[in-house]
């Protein structure tokens, strides 16, 4: 890695990044921010790629879930509660129907910047810089929100660890009694057809849970304590930089900014500026893979992000939609191996899948979501590879972005709670209804009943 350092990857084309009116403002920013303590520490980041490591050999299992773009203006105690609720309680619901460990990995704690098809946005014969997440630019339309504005990228780093802050205190100190099944809001239930069968297994995990902890004399949240890592696509080239330190007594540079930063699908060309900075931090990194990919490039992108193929480096998120997946998905298997690495294969079922009403509202169909992780797990499986991890855009709130699900969400109930400005997450009864059938899923292919 001679040749690599935090800022190389300004030699090389950046895709997607802002075009600031006031460059000496971005340098100041910028400045600032490398001078900030860091939000996660190296061990940490050591651990999850331990943990990811034993992902890709079939021994654990990544749940990764979050918002599409957090929002400075939710960075609010119930937001961040009710995901962290949603998100620990798929994972018991995971772990109970896989019978393996969960990885528990937010988008969330930094995930403000996003990615966009247009560089700009015309209303009514009126064109601006197009909205590129919270830490660019405001959402609303006009001049004064949409200049890209670099303290956004200091306050987006302060809402970052004040949301980690906050999810670090709630983990430490017992969080919420998932045992109890009034924590559960189960109400949705009643709709599905599967009722009684969503009870048997809630209640079901509530008494291994209850078991677990008179065998091992704890409670359960402190038997798996601050095992919530944080995730988010690492976009902005500027900021990512400002967060990449050396640590004393190890070797190399972590993005210390998240445990797990992603390259986002518009951002992989090989001799890009994304790939050129991802190279060469010690983080493990995922790899977002759409239907673009070719399995020559998807080769080289593995060689050049890990060459020293090292175990849990490299997670990749594959995204193709319910209609793709099988013909996509089985030529990268087969180039991925032929380069003789172990990666964590993991189902983002959202970013193909998306649609837009008759009335131009963005939305994603349940049972396409579903359709794409079942079809996933078996390819991988009749490839004699594992489906090591799913990624889901979701909130722990009831919001309507998304049609279906045990309450029949429909296409006319999408205006009532439509709260992201990107792209449309699963609310909170969805997300467990989605982890419920997969877990069903694979138990019933283990043999088991549920
Ligand atoms: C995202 O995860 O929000 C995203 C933009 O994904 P992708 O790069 O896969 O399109
Ligand atoms: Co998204």
């Amino acid at each position: 890695m001679s040749d690599w350092t935090p800022s190389s990857w300004r030699a090389r084309p950046a895709g997607q990044q802002p075009t600031y009116p006031d460059e000496p403002a971005l340098d100041r920013a910028v400045a600032e921010l490398s001078t900030l303590p860091p939000l996660v520490t190296s061990w940490e980041v050591e651990r999850l790629k331990g943990q990811l490591a034993d992902a890709a050999a079939g021994r654990r299992f990544l749940l990764q879930g979050g918002a599409c773009a957090e929002r400075l203006d939710q960075c609010t105690a119930d937001v961040i509660t009710n995901k962290l609720k949603v998100l620990l309680q798929m994972s018991l619901v995971l772990t109970y129907g896989l019978k393996r460990r969960i990885i528990r990995v937010g988008r969330f704690a930094g995930q403000y910047a996003k990615p966009r098809s247009s560089d700009t946005e015309t209303r009514d014969g009126v064109t601006l810089p197009a909205y590129r997440g919270d830490l660019v630019n405001g959402a609303g339309f006009t001049a004064a929100e949409r200049t890209p504005d670099p303290d956004r990228l200091l306050r987006g780093y302060e809402a970052a660890a004040l949301t980690l802050n906050f999810i670090r205190a709630l983990v430490e100190g017992g969080f919420a009694d998932i045992r109890h099944p009034e924590y559960w809001d189960l109400e949705f239930v009643e709709h599905s057809p599967r009722a009684r069968e969503y009870q048997r297994m809630v209640e079901s995990i509530s008494d291994s849970v209850r078991f677990m902890e008179i065998l091992a004399d704890a409670h359960v949240s402190e038997m798996s304590r601050v095992d919530f890592f944080t995730s988010h696509e690492g976009l902005h080239l500027p900021y990512e930089q400002a967060v990449t330190r050396r640590v004393p007594r190890r070797d190399g540079w972590y993005n210390l900014g998240t445990h797990l930063p992603w390259l986002g699908m518009r951002t992989c060309e090989l001799d890009g500026a994304h790939v050129e900075y991802y190279r060469g931090i010690r983080n493990p990194i995922g790899v977002k893979v759409g239907p673009a990919m070719t399995p020559e490039w998807l080769g080289e992108l593995v060689e050049v992000l890990d060459p020293g193929r090292e175990p849990g480096r490299l997670t990749l998120i594959h995204r193709f939609g319910v209609g793709r997946v099988a013909s996509c998905l089985p030529p990268l298997v087969e180039a991925v191996r032929a380069t003789g690495r172990q990666v964590v294969w993991c189902c983002d079922p959202m970013h193909g899948n998306t649609e837009k009403t008759a009335d131009g509202i963005k939305t994603r169909r349940f049972d396409n979501i579903l359709g794409e992780v079942e079809a996933s797990f078996d390819i991988h499986h009749e490839l004699g590879s594992y489906l090591g991890g799913i990624h889901f855009e979701l909130s722990g709130d009831n919001v309507t972005e998304c049609i279906g699900g045990a309450r029949g969400l429909a296409e006319a109930d999408l205006r009532r709670a439509y709260e992201s400005r990107v792209d449309p997450r699963l609310n909170y009864e969805q997300s467990l209804e989605m982890a419920l059938l997969i877990a069903r899923k694979m138990a019933t292919r283990n043999g088991r009943q549920v």
